[in-house]
């Protein structure tokens, strides 16, 4: 017998690609819909008029009409190990890694403790409406257990990986290339596509990795088709001069990372400020994605995104959140300070592009769009309810909104943690307000 079937009804928002360039043609949109999920997949979707004549008299149905059902927020850039250091003073990048970063992930030699900050998090991002990130751990292999572990007791999709530095770091925060390496290998045998869990080999950038830790990392993101890789680059001037110095002999940052072997498929750097053109052509030719981290590149005033040259050269880009630099869990938040930053310079974000990064654009940056990022049959059911009454504001600005676009600006305007009511997993409820 086929097994029950779970269903959500609602309005139903979804990408089937890209409306910046596809238009219209670009989203599908059920003013009253019905999504039907067997097995964590998506089984069908429709008007609800024609899914209720259809589904079996024992569909478990859970009832959103009034809120917007959406695929769940894919964030492409966070460090879970920072959790506790969100909201810290006064520092640009390199002080502000000194300062706060280094002593926080210090704790991480403790298991116990990145036990529990692993399970906040994870539950952070499901109260936020995020079923998948690519996280950093920190240098302790132990801390990529930590949250392997806390993501697969959730079923979320997650991409993590112990960080590799042996230079230019505190020694407590030190390993080696060989150990480094060893400890990736041996994670990447425990880990990797196991459940909906995938590893990143992640040098934290090209200063706090030698030559030879940067070689290795490229040689391990090689040996294994699949695995991915992630990094930073170009975010602020200061680090850029500091690469110039330690790599003199590279055209550009990006370039560094390019001779070493780090660019390519599953390959996604957060930032990417302090590019030129050249880069962005090689970052397109290669496949290579970047995360677009705005509340970061604001509060540590790294400067501004330009998104428009990287959609103009065919670049993969998703939107991270980039906690704690970034100063919100809120992939609806993360979209307001996106907007912000293309307007000072000089662009636009519209709402129907801002979510389609939140969510199918992301997905693409980290080639996963044949699982998650819409709700194509077949996919893996990870969605999030957005309350458009969610606050007094909100309800009251939203019923002034004639169309879906203007609501859905609104929405990622005003919208937090709080706009989001329900999120689901394999399209069971993980979370609800
Ligand atoms: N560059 C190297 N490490 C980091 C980090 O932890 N956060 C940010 N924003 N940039 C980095
Ligand atoms: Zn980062």
């Amino acid at each position: 017998a086929p097994l029950p079937l779970h269903a959500v009804r609602g309005e139903i928002l979804h990408f089937l690609s890209d409306p910046a360039i596809h238009g219209e043609a670009a989203i599908e949109h059920f003013a009253d819909g019905i999504l039907a999920i067997r097995d964590g997949r998506v089984a069908e979707l429709g008007p609800a008029e024609d899914m209720l004549a259809k589904l079996p008299s024992d569909v478990v149905l859970d009832d959103y009409r009034g809120k917007l059902i959406l695929p769940g927020f894919v964030d492409t850039h966070i460090h879970y190990a920072q959790t506790d250091i969100i909201a810290s003073y006064g520092e640009q990048l390199l002080a502000w890694l000194e300062r706060y970063t280094f002593p926080a992930e210090a704790r991480f030699a403790d298991p116990a403790h990145a036990a529990a900050v692993a399970s906040f998090f994870c539950d952070e991002l499901l109260r936020n409406g995020t079923t998948t990130a690519m996280a950093f751990a920190t240098v302790h292999a132990a801390s990529a257990d930590a949250l392997f572990e806390a993501a697969r007791q959730r079923r979320m999709r997650l991409i993590t990986g112990k960080v590799l530095m042996d230079r230019n770091c505190p020694d407590f925060l030190r390993d080696t290339a060989d150990t480094g390496d060893a400890e990736s290998r041996a994670l990447v045998e425990r880990w990797h596509g196991r459940d909906r869990l995938l590893y990143a080999v992640t040098p934290r950038f090209a200063a706090t990795s030698s030559p030879g830790q940067m070689a290795r990392a490229g040689r391990l993101f090689a040996d294994h088709p699949g695995l991915y890789l992630q990094s930073h680059v170009a975010e602020n001037r200061g680090e850029v001069e500091w690469i110039a110095r330690l790599y003199p002999e590279a055209r550009s940052y990006l370039d560094v990372y390019d001779g070493f072997g780090q660019l390519g498929p599953r390959s996604v750097y957060a930032h990417c400020i302090w590019l030129d053109d050249t880069d962005r052509a090689r970052m397109a030719a290669t496949g290579t994605a970047m995360s677009f981290c705005p509340t970061s590149n604001l509060f540590l005033g790294s400067g501004l995104f330009d998104l428009a040259s990287a959609r103009a050269q065919g670049i993969r880009v998703g939107i991270g959140t980039d906690v704690g630099a970034g100063t919100s869990f809120s992939m609806l938040q993360t979209l307001n300070e996106a907007y912000k930053v293309l307007q000072l310079n000089g662009q636009r974000l519209s709402a129907e592009s801002a979510f389609h990064l939140a969510t199918l654009g992301g997905a693409e940056s980290l080639y996963l769009e044949d699982r998650i990022g819409n709700f194509l049959p077949g996919k893996e059911a990870d969605l999030v309810v957005l309350d458009p009454q969610a606050t007094p504001l909100l309800a009251r600005r939203t019923a002034a909104c004639p169309t879906l676009d203007e609501r859905l600006f609104v929405l990622m305007m005003l919208g937090d943690d709080r706009a989001v009511a329900a999120t689901h997993v394999l399209g069971v409820p993980a979370w609800r307000r």
